[in-house]
């Protein structure tokens, strides 16, 4: 991912979150997109699926959260696959390779926070084998977290 992406990157997120009840992200502009990319800490990924013709498809970022000296923390994980092309196994393709880049960067656990009220986010995660550890009632809004080891290659 670089700061060129971010235009295509807000296309493909803005009517995600305009379609209301799938995340609690605000609309952001390019300048934004591009601001978060260039600040991206070390050991941050941050992967895009795109077709054979260049359009972007989906993407993924895993954020290293922040932990005390060498003591890993792990990451946090976010997926945004484009609406109408849910279920095709985009989302799957990008943890993936997501999962094999968090381990090389040494995350050895993942955490998603999902909106209570998206059931196939939380479908999606329990695929990929997160379990809930905890539902927050907000506010602003009623969220799930949930959580996988990441030690094992291939796990
Ligand atoms: C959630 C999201 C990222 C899933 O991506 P996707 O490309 O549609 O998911 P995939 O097709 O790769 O599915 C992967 C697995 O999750 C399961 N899954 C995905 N969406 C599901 C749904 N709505 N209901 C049930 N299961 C679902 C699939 O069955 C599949 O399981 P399998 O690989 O064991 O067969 C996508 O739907 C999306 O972007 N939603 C809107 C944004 C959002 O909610 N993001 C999460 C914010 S926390």
């Amino acid at each position: 991912m670089v700061p060129a992406d971010a235009a295509a990157i807000v296309g493909l997120l803005d009517p995600i979150i305009r379609a209301g009840g799938l995340t609690a992200m605000a609309p952001g502009t390019v300048c934004d997109q591009r601001a978060f990319i260039a600040g991206l800490p070390p050991r941050a990924t941050y992967l895009l699926a795109e077709d054979m013709r260049g359009t972007l498809l989906g993407i993924q970022d895993i954020l290293p959260i922040p932990g005390d000296g060498d003591c890993d923390e792990g990451g946090e994980i976010s997926t945004f696959v484009r609406l109408g092309q849910h279920g095709r196994g985009i989302g799957r393709g990008l943890s993936d390779a997501s999962f094999a880049a968090a381990r090389a960067r040494r995350h050895r656990r993942l955490f998603a926070t999902i909106r209570a009220d998206n059931p196939g986010a939380l479908a999606f995660y329990r695929a990929l084998g997160f379990r809930i550890v905890e539902r927050r009632d907000g506010p602003p809004l009623a969220t799930i977290r949930a959580t996988r080891v990441l030690d094992a290659i291939g796990a």
